[in-house]
């Protein structure tokens, strides 16, 4: 436990927001090679609308969005995100329905949530509502006091 602990301290995960691809970087046939990476998600061909963690690291966020069933980017490679990070689709605040079922699970917020020691957590019962609050940008199972630094 405290070497996960002490991992997570020294890698310090991302608190960035996620994006939507665009129609037009969907369309897009050629980009540059510019090295600006971005985690990359597909989301499952069956299962929840709202997240996935499904995700490959691309050079730039147009070499994502190139990708057939990339449907939205997260800033940074995947590596800068736990392991097992499960994203939240930045249209999923857009339909609140979620069941109340009892998963724990720990959703970390974008920079719109301030807290002593970035990135921000908070507690929820269950995937789809941790990711139906907007500012939720990703989740890891289990309640966030498990982890210590996520604390909100
Ligand atoms: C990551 O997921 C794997 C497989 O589901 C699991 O065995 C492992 O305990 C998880 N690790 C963390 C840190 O949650
Ligand atoms: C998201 O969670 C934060 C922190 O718990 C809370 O302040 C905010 O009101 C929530 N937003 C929504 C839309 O529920």
């Amino acid at each position: 436990m405290n070497k996960f602990l002490i991992a997570l301290t020294i890698l310090g995960f991302c608190a960035a927001a996620n994006f939507k691809c665009t129609a037009e970087m969907k369309a897009t046939k050629f980009c540059t090679r510019e090295f600006m990476p971005v985690c990359g998600i597909k989301m499952a061909e069956k299962g929840s609308s709202k997240y996935s963690s499904i995700k490959d690291t691309y050079g730039n966020k147009c070499s994502a969005c190139a990708e057939e069933r990339v449907e939205f980017y997260a800033e940074g490679s995947c590596e800068e995100y736990p392991k097992n990070a499960t994203f939240c689709h930045p249209e999923a605040h857009l339909s609140k329905i979620c069941t109340r079922q009892l998963f724990p699970t720990c959703g970390l917020f974008d920079d719109s949530i301030n807290c002593a020691k970035s990135p921000c957590g908070s507690n929820f019962n269950n995937k789809c509502m941790a990711c139906v609050n907007k500012s939720v940008s990703y989740l890891v199972a289990g309640y966030c006091d498990r982890h210590e630094q996520y604390k909100y």
